[in-house]
């Protein structure tokens, strides 16, 4: 067992673009589980857009990372000690331990996984956060009918793939959005939506039109900007948005200006924002959904991973740029 810990800090709040600079990385001897508490070694560290939020201090619905504070994150990793009965040393478990090698927390704070018929970070994606938040948005906002279309941007994305997948499961026509030729070829060849629009091949107006003939029902929303600007205009009568993400302008120091707002009046349009950890009531039931599709082989995934947990800050702002392809990771040593 490595003797140290080895951290990634928020070194400084980022105004715009993220830089490697906004992170440090610290070495530290490895805690010591109190009274009820665990020591996890991570395996695997989620890297997720909802990060760069933590990184600001604007005003928002959860607290900042505080400054020399580690990172905030999702891992999944297993028990080397354990100071509750609910736990043993072996056991593999996912929390919220941080882009950190090892971390204490008190067992309630984790929960035990099995990594039998499924790889363990898969409780990071498709069986995790982002599986959760795509079943959430679609079935409690989006409530698509069999025969209806669906729209999701960030397609071939931790969430965006399994919205489609769950979509097509439900016998809807399905339009992801994706930035480039290849992730779109994955999305209809792999992921079997119906069609995907490369937002990047400099036609957007015509290629949303020409993919959405009849308009969307439904349109799951990831990114913001643009692409959801225009997709407003492409909504049918009483069309229901589930607005999951804004990635486009968590970068930004000037918010996009929307311009079919007026759609949600004229087509009656119901908009709904949602934070997926704030029904944590529902996760089970999505997780045995998840669960049972991927048993099934009827859920698929790709990742992308990052070795080693020095990689880290470079991995998340590649991430934040679309350099991902499929869910982000990052293997720790
Ligand atoms: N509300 C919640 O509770 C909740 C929970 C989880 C995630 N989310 C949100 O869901 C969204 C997707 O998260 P994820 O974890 O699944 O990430 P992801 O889709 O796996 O990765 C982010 C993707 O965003 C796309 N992107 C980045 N900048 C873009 C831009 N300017 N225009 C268009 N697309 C851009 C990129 O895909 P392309 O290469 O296709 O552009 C990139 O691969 C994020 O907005 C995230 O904040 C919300």
């Amino acid at each position: 067992m490595s003797s140290e810990n080895l951290q990634v800090l928020l070194a400084e709040r980022p105004v715009g673009w993220v830089e490697p600079r906004h992170f440090t990385l610290q070495r530290a001897p490895v805690p010591s589980p109190g009274e009820g508490e665990v020591l996890v070694r991570n395996r695997w560290l989620s890297l997720d857009p909802y990060m760069r939020g933590r990184m600001s201090d604007a005003k928002s619905y959860a607290e900042p990372v505080a400054l020399g504070a580690v990172m905030v994150g999702g891992t999944a990793g297993e028990v080397v000690e354990s100071r509750d009965p609910a736990l043993r040393p072996g056991d593999k478990v996912v929390g919220m331990l941080g882009w950190q090698r090892f971390g204490c927390v008190p067992a309630r704070a984790l929960m035990k996984v099995d990594d039998s018929r499924v790889p363990l970070q898969a409780w990071l994606g498709p069986l995790g956060m982002p599986g959760v938040t795509a079943w959430y948005g679609l079935n409690r906002i989006c409530e698509p009918q069999p025969g209806q279309t669906v729209v999701v941007t960030a397609a071939s994305g931790a969430v965006g793939s399994v919205v489609g997948q769950l979509a097509k499961a439900r016998g809807c026509r399905v339009v992801g959005v994706a930035g480039g030729a290849a992730k779109c070829d994955y999305v209809r060849g792999e992921l079997g939506f119906d069609a995907c629009v490369d937002y990047k091949a400099g036609r957007l107006g015509e290629d949303l039109k020409a993919a959405l003939p009849d308009g969307a029902d439904c349109l799951f929303e990831n990114v913001g900007g643009e692409i959801f600007d225009r997709l407003l205009g492409l909504m049918r009568p009483f069309g229901r948005i589930a607005l999951c993400g804004m990635i486009s302008d968590y970068n930004a120091t000037e918010p996009y200006a929307m311009r079919n707002v007026r759609a949600v009046l004229v087509q009656r349009l119901k908009m709904q924002g949602f934070i997926v950890s704030e029904h944590m009531e529902l996760w089970p039931q999505a997780l045995r959904e998840l669960g049972a599709m991927a048993a099934a082989g009827s859920l698929r995934w790709r990742e992308s991973v990052a070795e080693g947990l020095e990689r880290a800050p470079e991995a998340f702002i590649d991430m934040l740029r679309g350099g991902n392809f499929g869910k982000q990771l990052v293997r720790v040593d």
